[in-house]
């Protein structure tokens, strides 16, 4: 049969996506790059905020009627809404046929020759080992290497949809990254819900890195997501050490009020978090830091936002995403009597977005005059005349330059800067 994905979410769903390929591949299934063509049509869903979940129910609700037309076409639910509403869509009759979870993908190929029905259950020794996940045509490569998470910080779904931590085994990573670099992918990134907290064997995260920092064609290593917490010294010399592994830190600080992190769970202190990335720049002086936060988490106060604003002024990140807090049924947050009205939440989340722009800007503005290497990865949105790509502290690069060009490492002047991409020669 024909199939065609739709992938939602965070890179863990992209990395999912090409795992799904694959064992759909292996069994004898074809990919369509035109959704008109195919039978199997597949949604690879995100729980993390509300909009998520209203966005992939209304591109289902937009799809089915194509069922109409073709009666043999299936609809099939996958990743994180499939573990958490998977069984009450099945339920509803809203046009979805199987929902399979994140931990059954090896089943998908067999379920679709049944009756419509869900498979969610969690497989704790599931990590996705010995298949050849399929790239999906982006010139940066995603390596999982650990599933699930532990920390469940106060406001966050995915440890309930995404079970408990496990990590792959070396020698499977090993693999996909080799993988990755056969397929010529020069810029490759490693996943996991909290990464520094890798252990397989004796091997911890950092000790991976120095290993990972020896394979000869790779270009440039990078990973997401760190937790504060887990942040060591070790690491940041491990950094420091290895050159492969760029000059680009994520590590989401979520709120800049001690206070609300504990409320959080998140474990750590603002002046913890200010330690790491003191430390942090201390080491690599060029390091470029983006950041997550969230605004309006329950019970924070005018005084405890406007910490959030100084601890970004005071750290100037490169780049941060911003949410607004979304109340996700289940979690200990969702709970909280101290719900901050919605019109506060927006009007806070649009003060962070504001101070963060001009923070950007000005961050943007600082390389004018250097020469950076861009990793080019397709033509700029603008003109065909122009290529587009990723420095290695993870900032968009425009740059002039013709097709043949794709692919390549580039160096390039930045003469000129916006709050979101530098502009070379
Ligand atoms: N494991 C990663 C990614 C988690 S989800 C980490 O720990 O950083 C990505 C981001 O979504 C989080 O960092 C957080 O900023 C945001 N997020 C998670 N749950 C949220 C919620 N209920 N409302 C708003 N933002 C949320
Ligand atoms: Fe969610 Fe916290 Fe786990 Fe990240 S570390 S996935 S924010 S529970
Ligand atoms: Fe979303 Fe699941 Fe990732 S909830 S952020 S797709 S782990």
């Amino acid at each position: 049969m024909k199939y065609y994905i739709e992938t939602y979410g965070c890179q863990m769903n992209v990395s999912d996506s090409e795992l799904v390929s694959s064992i759909l591949r292996t069994a004898g299934h074809t990919e369509v790059n035109s959704i008109d063509e195919a039978d199997l049509l597949l949604f690879n869903t995100c729980s993390v905020r509300e909009h998520a979940e209203q966005r992939v129910l209304g591109r289902i609700a937009n799809e089915r009627h194509r069922k109409k037309h073709k009666p043999e076409l299936k609809i099939i639910l996958l990743g994180c809404m499939a573990q958490r509403i998977g069984q009450s869509l099945l339920n509803e009759n809203c046009g979805i046929d199987y929902v399979v979870g994140v931990d059954q993908y090896r089943a998908l190929p067999a379920i679709i020759n049944q009756e419509p029905s869900a498979l969610i259950d969690f497989d704790f020794d599931e990590v996705y080992e010995e298949l050849m996940p399929i790239h999906s045509g982006s010139r940066c490569g995603f390596v999982t290497i650990m599933r699930g998470c532990n920390n469940f910080c106060s406001y966050c779904i995915v440890p309930y949809v995404r079970g408990r931590e496990r990590s792959r085994p070396y020698p499977e990573i090993l693999k996909d990254i080799q993988l990755a670099i056969d397929n010529d992918l020069k810029d490759i990134t490693l996943l996991g819900q909290n990464v520094n907290s890798y252990q397989w064997q004796d091997l911890s995260f950092p000790k991976l890195l120095l290993k990972l920092n020896d394979i000869k064609g790779l270009h440039r290593l990078r990973f997401v997501t760190s937790h504060p917490k887990d942040f060591s010294d070790d690491l940041i010399l491990i950094m420091r050490d290895c050159d492969k592994v760029c000059e680009h830190i994520h590590l989401p600080m979520q709120s800049g009020d001690s206070g609300i992190l504990d409320m959080m769970n998140r474990g750590y202190s603002y002046e913890h978090y200010l330690s790491r990335i003191l430390k942090l720049r201390d080491a690599i002086p060029e390091v470029s830091i983006t950041t997550d936060l969230i605004a309006g988490f329950p019970g924070e106060t005018e005084a405890q936002f406007e910490s959030t604003l100084s601890a970004m002024r005071e750290i100037e990140f490169d780049y941060a995403f911003c949410f607004k807090y979304s109340p996700r049924s289940g979690t200990a947050a969702a709970d909280s009597k101290d719900q901050i009205p919605e019109e506060i939440r927006l009007e806070r989340l649009q003060r962070m977005i504001d101070l963060q722009r001009e923070i950007t800007l000005k961050k943007f503005r600082a390389q004018i005059g250097k020469t950076v290497e861009i990793y080019i990865e397709d033509f700029s949105k603008k003109s065909m005349a122009q290529l587009s790509g990723k420095t290695r502290d993870f900032k968009i690069a425009v740059v002039s330059g013709n097709e043949s060009q794709i692919g390549k490492m580039v160096m390039a002047k930045v003469v000129d800067a916006t709050a979101g991409t530098l502009i070379c020669e």
